[in-house]
């Protein structure tokens, strides 16, 4: 049976709208699926919406409307959209559905039974915005002496009855499982980070509120409601069936990896692996922390005015335009920002001139210089075995090693140097010249570029998926054939010659884009 790969994204608050950053983080993770899932591995991927807390809770009391009423609404989006941007998901976890209660419930009593969990009473700083509580030490004072989170958020003096989580007993475990696995924070910058924070000392942890009634009630204790943080972390176990620890969860617990954005790193590298490690269970292999995206440079906020909707940036551009810029423009881990010119711009230079094109060129030539006809039946020069193994280097090696690193950028960048190193071939090889000349070598550079195209669009499937697929269809690639299996196949082409499989009149894949109306360099 193949080897299991569990991913997640952080689910989402729908106390709004989801906004690009949101959608940002579910494209890359989804990537990431889709490529494991062709190096033929068992994938799961989970996401969700993150539906307790006092944010929840408040936006829908200034709406005036019920918490669960605004929490269906909005997550009725993000599901919409992470269908629309093909996430390729396997579960769409709500923290407000019962089973996700009794996962809390069953992790809170195993942290319980193990002595990690008292009840005393909260004075500090709280803020709704982050859902975290904050030293007095980590305060900075902004305009009119408010005191703002190191996140820039206001914090509010909160004292109640609380219980607590020991996790100032944690410190030197969480420091040992930081230092023996260094790869269990990334990247290094936000380790560096997390390292600092915990080598200062952990104060234990309010982990129930008793002001408000809207989360997950403790067990055992009526008017208690767990901190939102606790029941959100639990949707990596309660999205694969804990806390029933057969079937999905045997197979995929511990997870590979929990794809998240920087600002909540905190919660994921010290409050997880403590609670992790306090109830038991074994601890993920790893957390990413990638960067915030910005609206040209800026953040986005709805007070700015310049809170792009995805779906909106979908419906203008092509979903596999806006995952491939995405993934290409910004090198993962870091901040990067993004505009409606910048993605025209590159959908344009890589898919549609240079990839498109090519592919719809060599396509139109075998179609009607050849009648569609592929044929195992020439011999290759130097120059055609050189080409196929820049391509096959490409998709076999480069492209994979920065994937498995997460380093989408670079790897992108090494199937696009393939694809040009294809379009440097036509140029000097030119086919169409040869089609009197020499009809013979014409074949020859034909077939070398329909072995080239078919390579390099099932390398880049990860990231456009539907486009690539479309292709291939063209190509008369099956769809069990679209794998990093079957670019091992030394014998693909000679099945494919020898199933009769003719070129039809190839349709364009990649449109080339314009940028709407009003819309431009400003
Ligand atoms: N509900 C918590 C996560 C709980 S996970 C157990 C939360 N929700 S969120 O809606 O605020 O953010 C969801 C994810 O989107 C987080 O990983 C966050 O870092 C990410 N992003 C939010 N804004 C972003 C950008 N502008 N750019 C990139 N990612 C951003 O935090």
């Amino acid at each position: 049976m193949s080897e299991p790969f569990y991913i997640t994204t952080a689910i989402s608050y729908p106390n709004g709208r989801p906004h690009i950053g949101h959608a940002y983080e579910a494209i890359a993770t989804d990537v990431m699926a889709r490529f494991q899932r062709m190096r033929g591995r068992d994938v799961r991927l989970i996401t969700g919406t993150d539906e307790h807390g006092l944010k929840m809770y408040q936006t829908a009391r200034d709406q005036g409307r019920a918490t669960i009423d605004l929490a269906d609404e909005m997550s009725g989006y993000f599901r919409e959209m992470y269908r629309k941007l093909n996430i390729s998901f396997d579960n769409f976890m709500r923290t407000s559905d019962p089973a996700h209660h009794r996962a809390s419930q069953a992790i809170w009593q195993a942290m319980e039974a193990n002595g990690d969990l008292y009840l005393d009473r909260y004075e500090g700083w709280y803020s709704v915005r982050d859902e975290a509580f904050y030293d007095e030490s980590e305060l900075t004072e902004g305009e009119g002496g408010v005191r703002l989170s190191p996140q820039g958020t206001p914090v509010e003096w909160t004292v109640e009855e609380s219980w607590f989580f020991r996790l100032s007993a944690y410190q030197d475990r969480l420091l040992a499982l930081y230092n023996d696995n260094p790869d269990f924070i990334r990247p290094e910058s936000r380790r560096n980070e997390v390292l600092r924070f915990v080598e200062g000392g952990l104060k234990d942890l309010s982990v129930s509120r008793t002001s408000f009634d809207w989360g997950v009630p403790v067990p055992g204790s009526p008017g208690h409601v767990m901190y939102v943080w606790v029941d959100a972390l639990t949707t990596y176990l309660s999205g694969i069936g804990y806390p029933d620890t057969d079937g999905d969860f045997a197979r995929f617990w511990p997870a590979n990896i929990h794809m998240i954005g920087k600002d909540i790193v905190r919660f994921h590298t010290v409050y997880w692996p403590a609670f992790l490690m306090s109830a038991g269970l074994p601890l993920p292999r790893q957390v990413f922390g990638h960067g915030f995206l910005f609206n040209r440079g800026e953040k986005m906020s709805k007070s700015l005015g310049n809170v792009v909707d995805p779906m909106t940036l979908a419906e203008q551009f092509g979903v596999d335009a806006l995952r491939y810029y995405l993934l290409r423009e910004v090198s993962f881990g870091q901040d990067g920002s993004y505009s409606a010119e910048a993605i025209v711009r590159t959908a344009n230079a890589d898919l549609a001139n240079s990839f498109g094109n090519l592919a719809q060129r060599s396509l139109s030539m075998i179609f009607k210089n050849l009648g569609g006809e592929i044929s195992n039946d020439y011999s290759p020069s130097e120059e055609d075995l050189a080409l196929r193994s820049t391509v096959r280097d490409a998709a076999v090696n480069l492209l994979p090693r920065e994937f498995e690193e997460l380093s989408f950028s670079v790897g992108i960048e090494e199937w696009l140097r393939a694809v040009f190193a294809c379009n440097q071939y036509v140029d000097t090889q030119a086919p169409w010249a040869l089609r009197k000349t020499d009809p013979e070598r014409m074949r020859a550079v034909l077939m070398t570029l329909f072995r080239a195209i078919r390579t390099l669009a099932i390398a880049i499937r990860p990231v456009v998926p539907s486009a690539a697929d479309a292709l291939l269809d063209q190509m008369g690639i099956a769809d069990d054939a679209r794998d990093f299996a079957a670019l091992a196949d030394t014998e693909w082409f000679a099945k494919l010659a020898a199933s009769g499989f003719a070129v039809g009149q190839p349709v364009p894949i990649f449109p080339r884009l314009e940028l709407p109306e009003g819309e431009g360099e400003a």
